[in-house]
């Protein structure tokens, strides 16, 4: 087994003026990770295939410059809320809270997405690596202010990627506030086990251990139901081709434009009202022609699949390569989209004193 280690060098200058590293962190189990300080952004991540093959698995850019040439948040963190709330209004007691940002607006409705106009993905955060026993990782802090992008609370924010021997690359988020204010961090990174220029991802396998999912409207916010997912395109309990449905007559794909929703995890706390921290299983992605898996293990109640469906993208990713519609997949571990509105469900509200925290490993492996 290979020692872990790490390197460093430049990556340029983002287009807030800022300059970004990028680290490379190599896995004693062979997994390599390629990660900028810029919002915690993957950029490459190579795993190997069912014959020890190595390739980078997910979309990304040489530099800054690729992200900022227009973003759907590309393997990035994403907060101080991840995904999408009505309206950029919600309360807090009695206190209405309006963001200024409603930097989205599906069917032409205008909502809050991924922390508003300039979301933590899109800062340089201070970073640490480091090699602990036979595990290689960083650690990236932020800090919000209070009323950065409309929300209350100035909010300390530590991620913390860990690549372990057994090619598991976990991501851990812990962040506290000075004001009770709405925190869903998650990880937006796009995989294709193809490559990036391998095209669409419909033909891989994915498994998702969720018996429904919360319809949204138009403006793709929950409507506040949750529906089984027995008997629609969104059934994926026993895994299923991302393609074998995705153009399924569904006014929910419409919506969507194919899958971008957001299921309730079986085991997860949403589902069985049960304490939140405990790791589980959330789902397993397969490419059948090489055989590349990765499992999705988390302490979230609910997982946002999102299938790239705004593409084409017009944009070119390392290798010049073209990023067409659907080139990548992403398993966004996360409270459900719009929880501030809907006191019902885990609350994502974080108080001054306590800790946020919450915990994804991305396991990888292949299947034979
Ligand atoms: C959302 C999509 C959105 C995308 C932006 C996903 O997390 O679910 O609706 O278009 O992020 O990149």
């Amino acid at each position: 087994m290979a020692k872990p280690s790490f390197s460093v060098c430049d990556f340029g200058v983002t287009k807030y003026g800022e300059q970004a590293k990028k680290f490379t962190l190599k896995g004693a189990g062979g997994v390599v990770l390629e990660v900028s300080d810029y919002g915690g952004k993957v950029v490459r991540l190579f795993t190997p295939d069912r014959k020890g093959k190595l390739k980078d698995v997910v979309v990304g850019f040489d530099s800054p410059a690729g992200w900022d040439s227009g973003d759907p948040y590309w393997g990035c963190i994403i907060g101080r809320y991840g995904n999408r709330i009505a309206k950029g209004a919600f309360k807090i007691g009695a206190k209405k809270i309006k963001l200024p940002a409603l930097n989205n607006a599906p069917g032409g409705i205008g909502c809050n997405l991924h922390g508003g106009q300039r979301g933590w993905d899109a800062y340089v955060w201070q970073a640490q690596p480091f090699v602990k026993g036979d595990s290689v990782g960083i650690v990236f802090t932020h800090v919000s202010p209070d009323g950065d992008e409309g929300f209350p609370g100035r909010v300390e924010a530590k991620v913390t990627y860990t690549l372990t021997a057994q090619n598991v690359w976990r991501v851990d988020y812990e962040a506290t506030t000075d004001k009770i204010t709405p925190i869903n961090m998650t990880q937006h990174v796009y995989f294709n086990f193809k490559g990036e220029a391998g095209g669409t991802i419909e033909d891989h396998i994915l498994k998702i251990a969720a018996k429904s999912f919360t319809p949204t409207d138009k403006g793709q916010i929950p409507t506040g139901e949750i529906r089984a997912v027995k008997g629609t395109p969104f059934d994926f309990t026993r895994g299923m081709r991302i393609g074998e449905m995705i153009n399924a007559p569904s006014e929910d794909l419409a919506i969507g434009r194919g899958y971008d929703h957001n299921w309730v995890l079986d085991k997860g706390q949403m589902a069985t009202g049960r304490k939140p921290r405990q790791m589980i299983f959330a789902a397993k992605l397969t490419c059948p022609l090489n055989g590349r898996t990765v499992e999705v293990y988390t302490t979230e109640p609910c997982l946002q699949v999102y299938t790239s469906n705004w593409s084409d993208y017009n944009q070119t990713a390392k290798g010049g390569e073209h990023l067409s519609f659907r080139c990548g997949v992403a398993l966004e571990t996360q409270h459900a989209p719009d929880s501030p509105n809907h006191p019902e469900w885990p609350t994502t509200f974080v108080k001054p004193g306590e800790v946020y925290k919450s915990s994804t490993e991305f396991r990888f492996g292949t299947d034979c």
